[in-house]
């Protein structure tokens, strides 16, 4: 018999890891006979504060992105009511890797702690936070890990879930060793935290391109959580309140979407090089410049895209044309969008 009489999950996936998260933290509260509602951030769902009474747990799973949660569960997050009597929990899904047989976990930086405080002075009690590291989905950036790797992870992860669930659901506080653990490293990072949230985020928005291999089926564009692709010109277009949760580019069923983010990379390098050699200017100050630039160019590797000759060699290079793509095992476009949770 559970501590409770309510849960309510708010949550947002861009790949499935986090709602893999929701769906055990669903079946642990089933056994134990809680009444839950899931309220999906994507779809701007929120509690029915006047059908809730009594005793409750409030949860937030959401992926990390950039060492904080991302924008938009930001967003949800500050404007979240204060439930009478209702405690909360965190769980961010972190990226994790494996380097021959050893697990690299991800990093949290303020993904949890931001929450943990921001829902304090909301008056919330605090009963969980649990960084989880799944296996990562940040495929614009790193080919994902192979399938046995992947079943490992997600194993492990559902035990650990389960083993929160326990103790949250019969009034204990559950609190994993790895948020203290981490805890210098996560407050050492809080310069690139800002750094992301206000800059980069929109740089990252940009690394994106539907390659000559695209159909314009849409899909991508129909599932993007916060509409961030638009059809231009028989292609998609990727706008700067893109959230790089990923999905387009594993949803994709032409495995279209590359990412020319190392040679972006490659361009700061040079430009800065060379900037700091003819300009005596500040290195930040040519760093900023060199990032406002990548949306003047961005623009204009989008319409030379239409050259198929131009995209031919543009796709051949992208790194990510020659690795796999990821969605959490068990997880459909369908649950992704909660058509059929
Ligand atoms: C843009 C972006 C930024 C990320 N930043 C981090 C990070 O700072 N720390 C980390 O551990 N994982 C990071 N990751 C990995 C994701 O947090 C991880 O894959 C997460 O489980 C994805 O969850 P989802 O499938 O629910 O979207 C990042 C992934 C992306 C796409
Ligand atoms: S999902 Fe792929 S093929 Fe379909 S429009 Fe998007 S990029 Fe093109
Ligand atoms: S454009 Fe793609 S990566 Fe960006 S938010 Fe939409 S689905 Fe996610």
């Amino acid at each position: 018999m559970s501590y409770y009489e309510n849960l309510v999950v708010c949550y947002f996936s861009g790949t499935g890891n986090s709602l893999s998260a929701v769906n055990w933290i669903k079946e642990n509260a089933d056994k134990q006979n809680l009444k839950t509602q899931l309220c999906s951030i994507e779809k701007k769902e929120t509690t029915d504060l006047s059908a809730i009474n009594g005793k409750t747990l409030v949860g937030f799973c959401y992926p990390t992105h950039g060492f904080i949660a991302p924008w938009i569960v930001l967003k949800y997050l500050w404007k979240f009511p204060k439930i009478k009597n209702a405690d909360a929990f965190f769980l961010n899904t972190r990226g994790g890797a494996i380097l021959y047989k050893l697990s690299i976990p991800g990093l949290s930086g303020l993904a949890q702690w931001f929450s943990i405080f921001l829902f304090l002075l909301k008056g919330y009690g605090i009963k969980g936070s649990l960084p989880l590291d799944m296996a990562h989905s940040w495929i614009s950036f790193f080919p994902p890990i192979n399938k046995a790797g992947i079943n490992r992870i997600t194993k492990n992860c559902n035990r650990i879930v389960n083993k929160m669930c326990d103790k949250m659901f019969s009034g204990k506080i559950y609190l994993r060793y790895n948020i203290w653990l981490s805890l210098p490293i996560d407050i050492a990072l809080t310069p690139i935290i800002f750094l992301y949230v206000f800059g980069g985020r929109f740089v990252l928005a940009k690394t994106l391109f539907a390659s000559y291999g695209c159909n314009t089926c849409r899909l991508c564009e129909e599932n993007c959580p916060v509409q961030a692709i638009v059809i231009k010109d028989n292609r998609p277009y990727w706008k700067i309140t893109c959230e790089s949760c990923m999905r387009c580019m594993n949803i994709c069923p032409k495995k279209s979407i590359q990412s020319w983010v190392t040679r972006m990379a490659l361009i700061t390098y040079l430009l800065m090089v060379l900037g700091l050699a003819l300009f005596k200017i500040d290195a930040n100050l040519l760093f900023f410049i060199i990032s406002c630039l990548f949306f003047p160019i961005y623009w204009i590797i989008f319409w030379s895209l239409r050259i198929k000759f131009v995209n031919i060699i543009f796709t051949f290079t992208s790194l990510t044309k020659l690795w796999g793509r990821y969605i959490a095992p068990g997880i459909t476009l369908k649950n992704l969008k909660r058509k059929n949770l």
